[in-house]
């Protein structure tokens, strides 16, 4: 018999949760020229035309800085900037839109494949582009005359939308027209940042050579807030890499941010593949920044005690948690984790690692009620899970006389009590008789 391939099944398993919190969300991605221009850009097209495929609504957003550079180069034309901002002149401009149209037009070649043995089979994707954005002119600043750059006054929102309710990947340039005829040279980041913003994207996803944001050691920082964002952004900026992709990428990202859009991804060009990694694993590969909220998932500390003890004393009265002393919790604070919204501690859970070092029991799940029906039960679990696969450990178990059904939903399933680690066997309640069940990790 063909032996089956159990990484497949397992990794197709994985991800089709992420595939169902994807599908309808609209996702606008910014794609550098460098992007373009390197051997890898035709899987990272295989990759969105997989994403358009799987329901979720695209915007692609391309910039073509380093081909805009070599084509001014080649007609002895000079590249002039003033504060980082390009002064389009009358000749750049019309090689610039030289440039840009057939940048267009690989990338509908590009997305318009579709041969047998290739991931764009039977993909038939539509590709839209058109006047969407409107533009106005920067004018004169510092008294110099930018010429034709443009930044961008209008989103015909609407528009774009209709396209993306008919599953079409809607493709824009960083060129705008005005109400007077013109058209006007943008910049790439600034477009998709407008997009993100106004179309109220779930994510704005950019591209850069390195695999993310990296920290000074050089290593991928996993998820950002803002103000983390800016402070990373200005040692970049202290160093002189203004105009990097992760430069652009980061300012963009925190603009969006500000202004509503909840996540933005730096993912690499260079890396094949590092699309779908980001988006449908666990873990993801790059750099997210997120946007800050005034709740909290985080480790708990002894200041933290006296919320924990208002949030769970009433849920022991009812005999829905095992009683704890104040002086249990001040010894076992480590182990808790909390759910903290403007001072108030509104959730907790606690992970006890048992002494075999393979499980740990997670005890203590509790939210406030008045904040229940907000999946914090879930995010309490999910961080506990990743605790606990952080150390090490294989199994999570929880003991529980009325939340059997919670748990079981959330992948836990029932066992003996011969399966608890003996220690926690010997602590077994026998009056309390409570359920046990255990979920792989
Ligand atoms: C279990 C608990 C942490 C979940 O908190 P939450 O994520 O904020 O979620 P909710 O209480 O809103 O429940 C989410 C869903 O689970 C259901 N649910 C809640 N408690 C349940 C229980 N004891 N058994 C079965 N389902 C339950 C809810 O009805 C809701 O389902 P719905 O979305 O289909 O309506 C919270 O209900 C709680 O603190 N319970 C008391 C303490 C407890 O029993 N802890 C577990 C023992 S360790």
């Amino acid at each position: 018999m063909e032996q089956r391939d159990t990484r497949l099944v397992n990794w197709f398993r994985q991800s089709a949760p992420y595939v169902n919190a994807h599908r309808h969300k609209t996702f606008v991605i910014m794609i550098g020229g460098e992007c373009i221009a390197h051997q890898n850009f035709s899987n990272i097209v295989n990759d969105i035309a997989l994403l358009n495929t799987l329901g979720i609504k695209i915007v692609l957003v391309y910039g073509a800085r380093p081909q805009i550079e070599q084509a001014l180069k080649t007609n002895n034309i000079e590249s002039q900037f003033h504060h980082q901002q390009r002064i389009t002149t009358e000749p750049a401009f019309t090689l610039i839109k030289q440039v840009i149209g057939q940048l267009q037009l690989e990338i509908n070649a590009q997305l318009s494949k579709g041969l047998i043995n290739t991931p764009m089979q039977g993909a038939s994707i539509n590709v839209i582009s058109g006047n969407f954005i409107t533009a106005q002119p920067v004018g004169i600043s510092d008294g110099i005359d930018l010429c034709h750059t443009g930044k961008v006054r209008r989103v015909d929102v609407d528009g774009i939308k209709r396209q993306l309710e008919q599953n079409s990947i809607v493709v824009i340039s960083g060129i705008g027209y005005s109400m007077t005829g013109e058209s006007f040279n943008l910049s790439a980041e600034e477009v998709a940042t407008q997009l993100a913003i106004r179309l109220k994207a779930d994510k704005m996803i950019g591209f850069c050579s390195d695999n993310g944001v990296l920290d000074i050691e050089g290593r991928v920082i996993p998820e950002m807030f803002p103000a983390d964002a800016k402070k990373r952004l200005n040692e970049l900026e202290y160093n002189g890499a203004i105009l990097t992709g992760t430069a652009i990428y980061l300012r963009a990202a925190i603009a969006s941010c500000a202004a509503g859009v909840p996540r933005s991804h730096l993912v690499s060009y260079r890396e094949d593949g590092s699309l779908l990694q980001e988006l449908f694993s666990r873990d993801g590969i790059g750099t997210q920044i997120v946007m800050a909220s005034s709740e909290q998932l985080r480790g708990a500390t002894i200041d933290d005690i006296a919320g924990i003890v208002d949030l769970i004393q009433p849920l022991e009265e009812q005999g829905l948690l095992v009683r704890r002393s104040r002086e249990q919790l001040e010894v076992e604070i480590k182990l808790f984790t909390v759910v903290e919204r403007d001072g108030l501690i509104i959730g907790c859970a606690a992970l006890y690692p048992a002494k075999d070092q393979q499980s740990g029991e997670m005890a203590c799940v509790a939210t406030h009620p008045e904040y229940r029906k907000a999946s914090r039960g879930d995010a309490l679990v999910e961080k506990i899970s990743e605790q606990a696969r952080r150390m090490g450990l294989s199994k999570l178990f929880v003991l529980t006389t009325s939340s059997i059904h919670w748990f079981r939903e959330r992948g836990f399933e029932p066992v003996e009590l011969e399966q608890l680690p003996v220690e926690k066997q010997a602590l077994y309640n026998f009056q309390r008789n409570s359920k046990i069940l255990i979920k792989q990790l």
